[in-house]
């Protein structure tokens, strides 16, 4: 596993400014926020699955679930009232998910698959869906438009992230589950793929990734898109 290069000059007191990506723990950052400040969290932890691409790639914490109850307890706490969450999540350990979203407060209010055209991998079975829940702080409104939970799947090419998530899936659950003007947060942003989905959108964004090289590429990545 990789060791985590957050950055040393990270100011957490200003973390509250909108549209940037601060390089640190999740864990460190996200209780210097206020509580009730954020509108949507799209998120995409890791799978507590020791994963390695095939070119020998890792994902810092994808080792350990030490994070994961603390980290959905803040998720929680900076929701606004009756507003969503979705988590991508590993289904090897899908009670623990389960357990920490339940224990952070969220109820289960749906659960998106995402079938590929392709194997990712083959064991028992070939491998080729990704799945994520909806989950609900209070009772949020029906989305005005609401979408089916069966997304086709596009492969990003993993190119800036071993488990790059593709914008095709992100975009219409950014669009339906966030308001225009809301804050979305990623407290695992990986290569920044939810904040491009949210500035495509004109939403405001807020990210936050551990590892320093990953952090670099999203701020390059949202900065192109300017
Ligand atoms: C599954 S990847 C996200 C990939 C992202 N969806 C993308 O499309 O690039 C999870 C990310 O969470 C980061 N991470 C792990 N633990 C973290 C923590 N405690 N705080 C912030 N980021 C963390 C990892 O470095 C990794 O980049």
């Amino acid at each position: 596993m990789k060791t985590a290069t957050a950055c040393p000059e990270v100011n957490t007191s200003q973390t509250a400014t909108l549209n940037r990506i601060v390089n640190d723990d999740c864990l460190n950052v996200l209780p210097e926020l206020a509580a009730r400040s954020v509108n949507f969290v799209l998120t995409d932890p890791p799978y507590i699955a020791r994963y390695r691409s095939r070119d020998g790639r890792t994902v810092l914490n994808d080792d350990n679930d030490t994070w994961l109850e603390p980290a959905f307890a803040e998720i929680y706490r900076v929701l606004e009232r009756n507003s969503f969450c979705v988590s991508f999540y590993g289904w090897p350990h899908a009670d623990k998910f389960i357990t920490a979203w339940r224990k952070a407060g969220f109820r289960i209010v749906g659960h998106l698959a995402f079938p590929k055209r392709y194997t990712s991998s083959e064991r028992y079975l070939r491998y080729q869906h990704e799945c994520a829940y909806l989950l609900a702080k209070g009772y949020p409104q029906m989305p005005a438009d609401t979408i089916g939970d069966v997304i086709d799947w596009t492969y990003s090419g993993n190119k800036l992230h071993p488990t790059q998530k593709p914008l095709s899936v992100l975009l219409p659950i950014v669009e339906t589950f966030s308001s225009p003007q809301g804050v979305v947060l990623d407290p695992f942003s990986g290569s920044g793929s939810s904040l491009l989905a949210a500035k495509m959108l004109g939403r405001n964004y807020l990210g936050i990734e551990l590892d320093a090289e990953y952090h670099a590429i999203s701020q390059q990545r949202l900065r192109a898109a300017d």
